[in-house]
C-alpha cells in the first residue's frame, strides 16, 4: 500500500511532509494529505485526490500554519473511492485527532456498526475512519495517544500502519505497525517515522525497523518503542547505505524488481478477508446476487495481455469448482464478433489498470447486451469498475512498472476466489474441498518467498544467455498460460523473439523450430499430477532435447524424472496442479527482468510500451 510519513522538530513539518510523499510518489497513489499542530497547539489538515501537485495547490490556496509535529499520506484507495473526503489523514475526537493508515483494516465493517449505532458520524467511505474514530473515542479516556492507540491496534485485524497525533500532545507522533512497514529514522533534535526510509533519507541515514505487532512514540528528544501489550522492544539501529534515487524504489534496482519481491504479499493481501473460516466469501459480489449467479450458465472472461493469461488460469479453477462453462478472450476480439449473450452470463473483465481502452469499451458492449458483469480490478475507482455490476478488487498495491507481475499473480488469486465463491453458492463444491482448496490459497504466499530465493541463480542463467535471438515456452493445461505468459514478459522486457505452446502442440509444426542450442523453458507438471501430464511433458523435453534444444525445466522440488534430460532445472515448492502455475511463473518473472538488465536495457519503462493503453 502506499506512503506514510511522520515528523517531530523544527517548525518546518509542511515542507518535510511534502518532501518525503515526493520520495514516495513511486509507490503510485491517487490521493495525498497533511495534518499538522501549529505553533499554537491547533491542529488543521489538508487532502486532495489526484496527484501531490493537488496538495500543493491547495496549500497555496488554503494554507495551514506550519509547527512541529505532523503527518503525511499518499494513498493508493482499497476502501471508498480516490476522492477529497477518502483521502487521509482521517480525523476522530471532533478533529483534535488526525489519523492516517496503509493497509486494510479486514473487520472495519463490524467496528463501524459499532460506532454507528453510538451516534458516530462519518465523513468517508473508508475503512481509516473507523479506525480515527475509535482512537479518539478511545483518547477520551486515557489522555495520552500512545494508549489510546494501544487499545485500539488490539481490536484491528488485517494489515495496517497508522500514524496518530492529537493537538493535545504537541510534539508527540505516534505510529503502530501489523503485517504493513513502518520505519523510525532518527535525527539531531528531529526525529520521522515512514512506511520505508524514503521518507525521510533526505535528513537522515540512522535508522531503526519496527518489529510486528509495535507501536513506537517519537518526540524531538526521544523515540519508544514497545509490543501491542505495552512491553518495550529491543531495536537496532541501522544505517541507510541507499542513495536517494534508490531509496525511491525501496533499494530495490527497478520498480519490477521490488513489485517481483512484493508478490508474496499481493496475494496475501488478496485473499484478506475473503478466505473466512475455512470457506470463501466475497461481499463484492452482492452487487450481483446470489440468486443470479445461480442462475449463470455461462462465464466469458475479457482481458487483454498477461491479464488475459490469468483469465486462462481462471477458466481450469471456476470450471471445476463451479461447472459453468467459462471461455477466455481478448477483450479487442470478443467486441467486434457479435457474441452470443444473454442475462444468464456472467462477463468477468480483468485489468489492472481498469483503465484498458479495449477491455473498457467491452465491458460496456457486454453490459449493453444485458450480460452480467464482474470485474476483477488493481485501482480503485477507475473506469472499467464504474462500468460494471460488481467488482472484486486485488489488493497487489500500485503497480508502477510497465510489465505486470504482482498483480498477475494477485488476478489468479481473484479468479480462484471467484470460482470458489461460484462453487459454494451453487453448491457444485463441498465445505471439505472449499477448505482444502483455501488452504492451498494460503500457502502461496510462503511458498512464493521461497522461490525468490533462488533468484541469484536463475540472474545468473540470465546473464549467460544474454546473445540468446529466440525462446520457446513448453506447457500442458495450466502450465500452458504460464508458457504464455513467460513467452510475453521475455518480448516486453528483452526485446527478443518468444513464443509460448502447449507443449501437446510440439508435434503439430512448432518442433520445426527446434535447432541445436534453442533455449526452451518447461512448466513440468508435478508428477503427483492427477491427469497424469507428467510422463507426457518429460517425454516432449526428450523429443527436443533429441533435436540439440538447451532445455530450463521449471519443475517441483524432488522431481527426479526431469533431471537426466534437462540442462538447469528450476525447482518449485510442491503444491496443487491447480496452484503450481502461481509459482512456475515467478522464475519466468525474475528471468525476464534479469534478461532486460543484463542487456542494458530499461526495465521499468520497455520501448514502444505504456503501462495502460488507453486507446483502441
Ligand atoms: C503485461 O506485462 C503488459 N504490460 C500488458 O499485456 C498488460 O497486461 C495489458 O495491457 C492489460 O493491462 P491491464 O491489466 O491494465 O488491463
Ligand atoms: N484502506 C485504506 C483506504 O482505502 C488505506 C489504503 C492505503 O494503503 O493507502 O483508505
Amino acid at each position: 500500500m502506499c506512503g506514510i510519513v511522520g515528523y517531530v522538530g523544527d517548525s518546518k513539518s509542511i515542507e518535510v511532509l511534502l518532501g518525503g510523499l515526493r520520495r514516495q510518489e513511486y509507490r503510485g497513489y491517487d490521493s495525498a494529505g497533511i495534518a499538522v499542530i501549529d505553533v499554537d497547539g491547533h491542529l488543521d489538515s489538508r487532502k486532495k485526490a489526484g496527484k501531490l501537485q493537488a496538495l500543493v495547490d491547495e496549500l497555496e490556496s488554503n494554507p495551514i500554519a506550519d509547527g512541529a509535529t505532523g503527518i503525511g499520506h499518499t494513498r493508493w484507495a482499497t476502501h471508498g473511492g480516490p476522492t477529497d473526503r477518502n483521502a487521509h489523514p482521517q480525523l476522530g475526537d471532533n478533529g483534535k485527532l488526525a489519523l492516517i493508515h496503509n493497509g486494510i483494516i479486514e473487520n472495519f465493517f463490524e467496528l463501524k456498526e459499532e460506532l454507528l449505532a453510538e451516534g458516530a458520524v462519518f465523513t468517508s467511505d473508508t475503512d481509516s475512519e473507523v479506525a480515527a474514530l475509535l482512537v479518539g473515542k478511545a483518547y477520551q479516556e486515557t489522555k495520552d495517544v500512545t494508549e489510546a492507540l494501544r487499545q485500539v491496534v488490539a481490536r484491528l485485524h488485517g494489515a495496517f500502519t497508522l500514524l496518530v497525533v492529537h493537538e493535545d500532545q504537541p510534539g508527540v507522533v505516534v505510529g503502530a505497525r501489523r503485517n504493513s512497514p513502518l520505519v523510525i529514522g532518527l535525527g539531531d533534535g528531529e526525529n520521522f517515522l515512514g512506511s520505508d526510509v524514503a521518507a525521510f533519507v533526505e535528513h537522515t541515514r540512522r535508522a531503526v525497523e519496527i518489529g510486528q505487532d509495535q507501536i513506537a512514540t517519537i518526540r524531538t528528544d526521544s523515540v519508544s518503542v514497545t509490543d501491542f501489550d505495552g512491553n518495550p522492544v529491543e531495536t537496532k539501529e541501522y544505517e541507510i547505505n541507499w542513495d536517494a534515487s534508490a531509496a525511491e524504489k525501496g533499494g530495490w534496482s527497478s520498480f519490477m524488481a521490488k513489485e517481483i519481491s512484493e508478490e508474496p504479499e499481493a496475494v496475501a493481501k488478496t485473499l484478506l478477508g475473503r478466505v473466512v473460516a475455512e470457506s470463501v466469501r466475497l461481499p463484492e459480489l452482492d452487487g450481483i446476487g446470489d440468486e443470479i449467479l445461480e442462475n449463470i450458465d455461462r462465464i466469458v472472461i475479457i482481458a487483454c495481455g498477461t491479464a488475459a493469461y490469468a483469465g486462462m488460469l481462471g477458466k481450469y479453477a471456476i470450471e471445476k469448482w463451479s461447472r459453468i462453462p467459462v471461455d477466455v478472450e481478448l477483450s479487442h476480439e470478443f467486441r467486434y464478433r457479435d457474441p452470443i449473450l444473454t442475462e444468464r452470463t456472467l462477463v468477468v473483465s480483468i485489468s489492472q489498470s481498469g483503465e484498458t481502452m479495449d477491455t473498457l469499451m467491452a465491458v460496456k458492449y457486454a453490459k449493453e447486451a444485458g450480460a452480467q458483469v464482474l470485474s476483477i480490478c488493481n485501482t480503485q475507482g477507475s473506469s472499467i469498475p464504474r462500468e460494471s455490476h460488481a467488482v472484486l478488487y486485488t489488493h497487489a498495491g500500485p503497480e508502477v512498472a510497465v510489465a505486470s507481475t504482482k498483480a498477475f499473480l494477485a488476478q489468479v488469486t481473484a479468479l480462484y476466489l471467484l470460482g470458489l465463491h461460484l462453487g459454494r453458492v451453487r453448491s457444485t463444491i463441498n465445505p471439505d474441498e472449499i477448505a482444502a482448496a483455501a488452504a492451498e490459497l494460503n500457502d502461496i504466499p510462503e511458498k512464493i518467498a521461497e522461490v525468490l530465493l533462488s533468484a541469484a541463480s536463475i540472474k545468473q542463467l540470465a546473464h549467460w544467455m544474454t546473445d540468446t535471438k529466440s525462446v520457446l515456452f513448453l506447457g500442458r493445461n495450466v502450465g500452458f498460460p504460464v508458457a504464455l505468459e513467460g513467452a510475453l514478459k521475455l518480448k516486453e522486457l528483452a526485446y527478443i523473439h518468444a513464443e509460448g505452446f502447449a507443449a501437446g502442440e510440439l508435434k503439430h509444426g512448432p518442433i520445426a523450430l527446434i535447432e541445436p542450442g534453442q533455449i526452451v523453458f518447461v512448466i513440468v507438471p508435478s508428477p503427483r499430477d492427477p491427469l497424469s501430464l507428467h510422463p507426457k511433458v518429460v517425454s516432449n523435453i526428450q523429443e527436443i532435447r533429441a533435436r540439440g534444444a538447451r532445455v530450463i525445466a521449471i519443475a517441483e522440488k524432488g522431481d527426479a524424472a526431469v533431471l537426466p534430460f534437462a540442462d538447469e532445472v528450476i525447482p518449485i515448492p510442491l503444491a496443487g496442479s491447480l496452484f503450481e502455475p502461481l509459482l512456475a511463473v515467478v522464475p519466468l518473472h525474475i528471468f525476464a527482468m534479469e534478461l532486460s538488465a543484463a542487456k542494458g536495457l530499461d526495465v521499468d519503462q520497455p520501448r514502444n510500451l505504456a503501462k495502460s493503453v488507453t486507446v483502441e
